[in-house]
């Protein structure tokens, strides 16, 4: 195992890398003032209220609310985790990734890049035989392909034989094919290719790598659609098949599809729809639902229109709905009986089928028709039944404008007033949350009240250098003043790290609770900028917070003075705290 990354590496990696040079390579920025600004890449407006600043190394989207440090962007942007993140970053700037332990820097994916490099050798050997296989051109042709959209897509020919690939790659690279799934290994040794004669459609991840395929037979027979197995680099309930190539095709998408078949994403681009991704093969999970709302505010989920399409649709809702917060949408349009969304664009063409999604059913009507449709409303055993099931589904919805529309329209299906549901939903087991309308989304700067506390850790988060014109405070950590308790981690922090930066402080919260509460108040922009006044604010704001706990102190004392004797310690405080000295 490799060691964790020493805490001062990141300091120092922070330090010396620009956001603004990390994003403007991905997301191309214009400098407005002090600022530079884009139109958000992590939701779609055609206005830009992204913004990046230097001085802080933060970014922060006044839209969608994302915001974060050049570590973070990564992260977001690119899908990578920390670790990566921060390889990717060090990389960029020549610098290697020191290790704790004094370890060479083992990098577990260095093994995973052995198992990329050959997914992509063998999706260019699949692509190459194409070329050579009319058989399978034919076929594609037959679908009503063009040679661009299967270029697009990347597809292929798995040859018939054994081993077409097996010889293609060589010997040396058997290891890795078959850790990347695409070799069965035989009862007495050896191996042989486990896809033969079959269509290949190269899956993707949202870098663009090729992490599986599934390959369809030509013919008819069995198993129609064969996929590879879950690998150290393909995990299905995580994929979304076509995300990389819609992204790829549009770069600001406001709304996806979510289809069931690789032949249905292909057919929608084929005529021209390319914001289409499926599943593979497994129902809608939260976790492809948290990436969906991460890119669009409003999903479509096609399903059949039968009774399977419809209990698929009614998972993909439960799913839904704790991802949905204001501002988001779902949809679910039903297909008419036998069709899919290939065969129905090739009959309604693109007009014709994107007016079928605009009049797609939201999501409320489709869960208050589901609830009627699972309950008689008719009798009170059956309401009480609807009852209990719409709980459960709105206890995960956050507060906000959908929840209330539910509400109301249950109460109006159940024939009582909000507020008497409500109260229902709330007898008939754990509380509901509730129901303020909180917006999710940061609408504007200055919004946050600053408090002193609140003022003093954005102070410091700007200036952590700050820390050092403060001699240590004992007496600011005050159990009724919420925060004191992280100021003076920071102070701490800012104290025992001289040169830390701004990005560094708030990385080093990554893992914990407070962290979104930093991140938030980084967002705070001080009238003016210049070091003198900001340690002037920095100052008379742990003046004020001193003089109230010393206040909070007093009263306390005070009262407790009237019901019991102090003891002579408590008595000493007093006396100090009432003549305006606030020592212990
Ligand atoms: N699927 C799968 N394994 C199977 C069958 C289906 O993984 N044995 C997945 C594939 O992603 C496929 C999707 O489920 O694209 C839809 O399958 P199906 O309804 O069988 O697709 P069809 O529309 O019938 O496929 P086609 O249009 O190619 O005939
Ligand atoms: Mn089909």
């Amino acid at each position: 195992m490799a060691g964790r990354i020493p805490q001062h590496f990141i300091d120092e990696l922070l330090a010396r890398v620009d956001i603004v040079d990390v994003i403007d390579a991905r997301v191309p920025l214009k400098k407005r003032g002090r600022e530079h600004v884009a139109c958000c890449p992590f939701h779609s407006e055609k206005t830009p209220s992204f913004y990046v600043s230097p001085q802080k190394q933060f970014y922060h989207c006044f839209g969608c609310g994302a915001h974060g440090t050049a570590l973070g962007f990564l992260m977001e942007y690119e899908h990578m985790d920390f670790v990566e993140a921060v390889e990717q970053l060090a990389g960029s700037l020549g610098m290697e990734v020191p290790r704790e332990g004094g370890e060479t820097p083992a990098r577990p994916k260095r093994e995973f890049e052995g198992l990329y490099a050959v997914m992509e050798q063998a999706a260019e050997y699949y692509r190459q035989q194409l070329r050579h296989g009319p058989r399978a051109v034919d076929y594609l042709k037959g679908r009503g392909l063009s040679g661009q959209v299967a270029g697009d897509y990347g597809l292929g020919y798995a040859p018939a034989g054994w081993d077409g690939l097996l010889q293609h790659l060589g010997k040396e690279a058997t290891d890795a094919m078959h850790q990347a799934g695409l070799l069965i290994q035989k009862d007495g040794g050896g191996y042989y290719d486990r896809f033969r004669d079959r269509v290949m459609f190269p899956i993707r991840d949202r870098r663009g790598r090729v992490i599986a395929f599934g390959g369809r037979i030509l013919d008819q027979g069995e198993p129609k659609y064969l996929n590879s197995p879950e690998t150290p680099i393909f995990h299905k309930g995580r994929e979304l098949y076509g995300l990389y190539e819609a992204r790829k095709a549009s770069s600001r998408l406001d709304r996806i599809l979510v289809v069931e078949g690789y032949m249905d994403v292909i057919a929608l681009a084929q005529h021209g729809i390319t914001n289409a991704v499926a599943t593979l093969g497994t129902a809608t999970t939260a976790q492809h639902l948290e990436t969906l709302y991460r890119l669009v505010p409003s999903v479509v989920f096609c399903f059949d229109g039968d009774r399977a399409g419809r209990q698929a649709a009614w998972r993909a809702l439960e799913h839904a709905l704790p991802a949905l917060r204001d501002g988001l949408e779902a949809y679910f349009l039903f297909l008419p009986e036998g069709e899919d969304p290939d065969t129905l664009v090739r009959q309604l063409g693109r007009e014709g089928f994107e007016a079928a999604v605009d009049g797609a059913m939201g999501l409320s009507d489709f869960l208050i028709q589901g609830l009627k449709e699972r309950h008689n409303v008719l009798s009170h055993e059956g309401r009480a039944h609807l009852a209990d099931d719409a709980r459960k589904l709105i206890r995960d919805l956050s507060p906000g404008f959908l929840r209330e529309q539910l509400l109301t329209e249950l109460a109006r299906l159940l024939n009582l007033t909000p507020d008497r549901l409500e109260r229902h939903l709330g007898d008939a087991g754990e509380p509901l949350p509730a129901t303020a309308a909180r917006p999710q989304r940061t609408p504007a700067r200055h919004q946050l009240h600053m408090t002193p506390v609140r003022l003093a850790i954005a102070l410091l988060l700007l200036e952590p250098e700050l820390a050092s014109t403060l001699e240590p405070v004992p007496e600011l950590v005050s159990p009724d003043i919420p925060g004191t308790e992280l100021l003076v981690e920071l102070l701490e922090t800012a104290r025992q790290n001289p040169h830390l930066t701004t990005a560094a402080m708030i990385e080093r919260f990554r893992e914990r609770q407070e962290y979104p509460h930093l991140l938030k108040l980084l967002e705070w922009e001080p009238a003016a900028s210049d070091s003198d006044t900001l340690r002037r604010m920095f100052l008379d704001a742990i003046a004020r917070l001193v003089s109230k706990r010393a206040e909070q102190r007093t009263e306390y004392l005070l009262h407790k003075s009237r019901v019991q004797t102090l003891d002579p310690e408590e008595k000493a405080e007093l006396n100090a705290l009432l003549t305006g000295r606030a020592t212990r």
